[in-house]
């Protein structure tokens, strides 16, 4: 006869693999790295020359 009872998990041992922990460090690297730079965009929004990084990102549209 069939056992439907369900399986035991093992979840002792058992960890994300190297893509996964690769993908969560960058995404939190990209997050840190694009609240500096909306800082740093605030503090310029209103000086009259724009620098070199914010003319880089009006070409992108
Ligand atoms: C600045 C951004 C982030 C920081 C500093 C951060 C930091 C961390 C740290 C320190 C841990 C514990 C790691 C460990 O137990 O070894 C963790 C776990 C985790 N993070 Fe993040 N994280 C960030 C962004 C994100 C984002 C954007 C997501 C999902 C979209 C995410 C999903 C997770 C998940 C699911 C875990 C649990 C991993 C586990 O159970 O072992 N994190 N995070």
């Amino acid at each position: 006869m069939n056992d439907f009872r369900p399986q035991a998990v093992p979840t002792i041992g058992w960890h994300y693999d190297r893509m996964a922990l690769a993908l969560h460090w960058i995404s939190a690297l990209l997050l840190v790295l694009m609240t500096g730079l909306g800082w740093y965009m605030m503090e310029i929004e209103h000086t009259p020359r724009p620098s070199r990084i914010s003319s880089c990102i009006s070409l992108w549209g």
